[in-house]
């Protein structure tokens, strides 16, 4: 018999299919009434493949599974799961990390890049046709700048080379000291001051909340630009409008937002801000590898071999 997971997202049409030949898969997105499509299976939801954008995994729901063995996250972070909850249960939890490192540093560059030199204007600009009126305003050098990384984890590493690429001198903050040829901080503050750039590749979750503040944004000072590829949560939301607003900063770039798929409107407006919709890992072949790596992990965890990529839970 075919064992049962509980998938709350769809993953990419030919990993679900590939997941499907071997799992009986309730589709949760689908549902109706999800909480009774929970409720009449609990017994035999042995998995749950979760993702970021999904309701979330929660003490209640592991609770609600006596038979759950493993989480199988779509995604690298996984601020969305109650580890602690999973941990005290037994339950094993599986991220897919490395296969999306070089898009989503891909995409910090891109909002760098598209913030100082005014991507998004310049193609407006054409396609309204001002350039008949005269040349665009200026924009801002990257070359020779400083950038500020916070978190230098394997994106944030790889942030710091393609960074490097563009002539930009790298310094970074993080919970440690790592063997690597940038100056590190271990004061975020004063890391702001430093930079031009400022760059969020942390990970989610309490220990991040709301790290960047008005007065580390002040810090960043108003030439300076932030860039967030981490999570919404790690900025004070509230804090940034008032920096952007007033132009304590020069601008942002974000990728991530503290209540998507919800954008301040006010943030809409301005045009200090460059915004992508949580893209990091948004492309085909990723998201296929991540797919794969689900699937990889769900199969291990059924055969009894080792886990290709657990998340630590306490010990
Ligand atoms: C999401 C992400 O997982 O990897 C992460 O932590 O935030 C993304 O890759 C993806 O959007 C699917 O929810």
């Amino acid at each position: 018999m075919k064992r049962t997971i509980l998938a709350l997202q769809p993953i990419l049409d030919k990993e679900m299919w590939r997941l499907e030949q071997d799992y009986n898969v309730l589709r949760l997105w689908e549902a109706n009434d999800p909480v009774s499509m929970i409720k009449s299976n609990s017994n035999d939801i042995q998995a749950i493949l979760s993702t970021y954008n999904s309701s979330g995994v929660s003490d209640r729901l592991i609770k609600a599974l006596p038979n759950l063995e493993v989480i199988a996250q779509f995604g690298v972070g996984y601020d969305n799961i109650d580890l602690g909850a999973a941990n005290n249960h037994g339950v094993a939890v599986t991220n897919t990390p490395n296969v999306l490192t070089d898009d989503t540093a891909d995409v910090a560059l891109f909002l760098m890049l598209n913030v100082a030199r005014r991507a998004v204007e310049a193609d407006m600009f054409v396609r309204v046709g001002r350039w008949h009126s005269g040349a665009m305003p200026l924009s801002t050098s990257i070359s020779g700048k400083t950038v500020g990384i916070v978190g230098l984890g394997k994106i944030g590493k790889a942030i710091a080379s393609r960074a490097q690429a563009f002539n930009t001198n790298i310094i970074y903050t993080a919970r440690s000291k790592k063997d690597v040829p940038y100056t590190y901080y271990d004061d975020l503050g004063e890391m702001a001051q430093d930079s031009d750039f400022l760059i969020l590749a942390c990970a989610g979750g309490a220990e991040t909340k709301n790290l960047i503040t008005y007065n580390i944004l002040k810090k960043l000072g108003s030439k300076g630009y932030i860039i967030n590829i981490s999570r919404g949560s790690v900025i004070n939301e509230e804090d940034l409008l008032i920096a952007l607003r007033n132009q304590t900063i020069a601008g942002a770039g974000l990728d991530v937002f503290a209540s998507e798929p919800d954008v301040p409107e006010e943030m809409i407006k301005m045009d200090n801000v460059v915004l992508s919709p949580h893209v990091g890992s948004a492309t085909l072949e990723t998201r296929s590898k991540m797919g794969q790596l689900v699937l990889d992990n769900l199969n291990a965890c059924f055969e009894g071999k080792p886990l290709l990529s657990p998340v630590k839970l306490a010990s």
